[in-house]
């Protein structure tokens, strides 16, 4: 225990906002503008996830400031006949750092599986994007008590062939896909125990020092009233905001609840 809160000060803390299919270019300028003054001084790594259409816009609008632009998605292939698909290094270019990747409602309406994620994160940190791989488990295998091997099942499949030299810019989100945008949020000690149980995955794959590095996000119905507690716990590194990115107040008073682990 210890160790494990040991480490997690060494890690790095990640506030992503998971914009969705919200603001129109104008819209995200504006919401950036408002949340720029409200976390510039930010004691974590604070991501902002938008559209495709508005990433040239924010980049723009967040220059010269701590905050940090991700894509919701990328194809795997470097470029081709793909109609209506974005590549890895289309995202690089432009000046992207995150990329979330297998997020369930991906899974769900997209046809995303295992495999594509897979796919998906290897082009990704080819072209020097930092993954944001989305796991978790629904509500009928929680209740039918399979939830670690899901979560297990779906992290060796989502960073098969992953080197360990890559795994510095993975990130990992724990969303139980139950807990994503239905106000129901996992209970800390929820959270807690399935983030640690991914961390016992990753030393299982990669040992334990790659381990401890990892930051393991918590993602589903984080909002300015449960993220003290969620992030206070020794494996929640950070968190995944859906519904509560798109006020700045909200997303603003997450990052505020981040704080250096006690000891
Ligand atoms: P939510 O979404 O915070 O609205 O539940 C989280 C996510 O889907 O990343």
């Amino acid at each position: 225990m210890l160790l494990d809160a040991l480490t997690k000060g060494m890690r790095k803390t990640i506030i992503a906002g998971n914009w969705k299919m919200n603001k129109t270019p104008s819209e995200a300028t504006a919401l950036l503008e408002e949340i720029k003054p409200l976390v510039a001084d930010a004691k974590c790594e604070v991501v902002a996830c938008v559209p495709y259409v508005d990433l040239g816009i924010a980049i723009e609008a967040t220059r010269d400031t701590n905050i940090k632009i991700g894509a919701q998605n990328c194809h795997w292939e470097e470029s081709g006949a793909y109609t209506g698909e974005i590549s890895a290094a289309m995202l690089k270019e432009l000046g992207v750092e995150y990329v979330i990747l297998g997020h369930s409602e991906r899974r769900q309406y997209f046809g995303e599986t295992d495999e594509t994620v897979n796919k998906r994160t290897k082009a990704a940190l080819a072209a020097g994007l930092k993954p944001i791989v989305c796991v978790g488990e629904q509500l009928w295998e929680r209740e039918c008590n399979i939830t670690n091997e899901v979560i297990a099942r779906q992290l060796k499949l989502d960073l098969w062939d992953v080197t360990p030299e890559e795994m510095a810019n993975i990130v990992i989100a724990y969303e139980p896909v139950w807990a994503i945008g239905t106000g129901k949020t996992a209970t800390a000690d929820q959270a807690e125990e399935v983030c640690n149980f991914i961390r016992m995955c990753l030393k299982t794959l990669y040992g334990l020092e790659i381990a401890s590095g990892v930051t393991i996000q918590y993602g589903g119905s984080m909002n300015d009233q449960n993220a003290a507690e969620l992030l206070g716990k020794t494996n929640v590194d950070g968190g995944l905001i859906g519904g509560a990115s798109l006020v700045a107040e909200k997303f603003a008073a997450i990052v505020a609840a981040t704080k250096p682990a006690e000891y």
